[in-house]
């Protein structure tokens, strides 16, 4: 049930520290500071390119998972939508890997994507949270997230999950490919050990995040912005506002709003701001200004320092624990949920069976 939650939304939204260590546990050594992938039938250091597809969130944790292999293991990776990529006759090269992202282990497209490079000779790789489902089962090899049984339709900690993995993975590939030392594993692995604790600490702030809903349930478009690991983190912000709150909104790479999207803002126009302290923090900060210079009711969630440093002033601000950049899009994917969260409150929509939607999509 959903015990002391009024809904299942944020009941999952809160149970993530303890999902996230669950899935943690079983890949990262805390004493040691070290991971452990699961036995893969096949050699980390053969794989030349990574492909990964799935739908909707998880395509959006296939998305950070691009910046973190390319980052730390630099191998390519190429992320997919699954409708797209089964119908495209995609090249394919025999022996490389192919990770396939879902929740429920059942979504139609995604299968079709997994015996496709199946046939094509691809060790394939399942991110699964239901051990038992059909994705699990054909794949090569599956990898589990511990989230539990998740019954919101707006996937949450689902996501959050999938991203853990998706980071030890990383790391694993980059150990594989000898650029992975001792002390930047140890360092890694401590910053990751530490996210269930940052997370219950960012969500000591809800009501702060439900106050801003109050006035972002009043708008009619929302735009989310982020760079690097964060941008895909600003995608799936504006997926779950739209999924609960049926609120207009998209999410854009920060560096790519001069190019088009900037005509959309007015006074009118919330744009919520992705923006740890990390080496992309001065960009980021400098397209606020530009946005506030418009007009925008930006909305800026950052650690104290990013908060401190800004130059203009932005209509709310939401503090965020400081993090080590690598774990900053696991941290950054939750105020977002809780934010999509009191929107739908706000608006007195169904938040967990939202319209036309449903949990596993089995038909394409
Ligand atoms: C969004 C959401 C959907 C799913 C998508 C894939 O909140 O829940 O976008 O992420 O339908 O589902 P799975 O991960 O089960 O393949």
């Amino acid at each position: 049930g959903k015990g002391q939650h009024r809904h299942f939304m944020i009941k999952e939204i809160y149970e993530q520290p303890q999902v996230i260590g669950d899935t943690l546990n079983t890949m990262l050594n805390p004493a040691s500071r070290t991971i452990t992938l699961p036995d893969l039938p096949f050699d980390l250091a053969s794989v030349k390119r990574v492909t990964i597809v799935a739908c909707g969130t998880s395509y959006y944790a296939g998305s950070v998972a691009k910046y973190w292999i390319e980052k730390l293991g630099r191998v390519p990776v190429e992320v997919e939508i699954a409708s797209e990529f089964r119908y495209r006759q995609p090249v394919l090269v025999p022996g490389d890997m192919a990770v396939f992202i879902s929740q429920s282990g059942e979504t139609a497209d995604t299968l079709a994507a997994l015996r496709y490079c199946r046939d094509a000779g691809l060790h394939t790789v399942a991110l699964v949270n239901v051990a038992e489902s059909t994705i699990a089962r054909e794949a090569t090899t599956a990898l589990l997230t511990q989230a539990g049984p998740e019954i919101g339709v707006a996937s949450t900690k689902a996501f959050t999950t999938q991203l853990v993995v998706l980071a030890c993975l990383a790391m694993g590939m980059a150990r594989a490919n000898n650029r992975l030392d001792a002390a930047e594993e140890a360092r890694l692995s401590q910053a990751l050990a530490e996210v269930p604790a940052r997370i219950a600490e960012m969500l000591r702030g809800e009501d702060n995040i439900r106050q801003i809903a109050e006035d972002v349930a009043q708008a009619r478009d929302v735009l989310y912005l982020g760079r690097g690991p964060c941008y895909p983190i600003a995608l799936e912000g504006a997926l779950k506002l739209k999924e609960v709150s049926y609120i207009h909104a998209e999410g854009y790479a920060a560096g790519e709003l001069k190019h088009g999207p900037i005509a959309l803002i007015d006074d009118h126009v919330p744009v919520v701001v992705l923006c740890p302290s990390d080496d992309l923090y001065d960009k980021t900060a400098s397209n606020v200004q530009e946005v506030i210079a418009r007009g925008a009711k930006v909305i800026f969630i950052s650690d104290a320092e990013g908060l401190s440093k800004l130059a203009v002033k932005p209509m709310a601000s939401f503090q965020m624990p400081p993090v080590d950049p690598f774990v900053a899009p696991i941290l950054y994917a939750v105020p977002v949920q809780v934010l999509a969260y009191h929107v739908a409150l706000a608006r007195g929509t169904d938040v967990d069976q939202p319209r036309n939607l449903a949990k596993s999509v089995t038909v394409e």
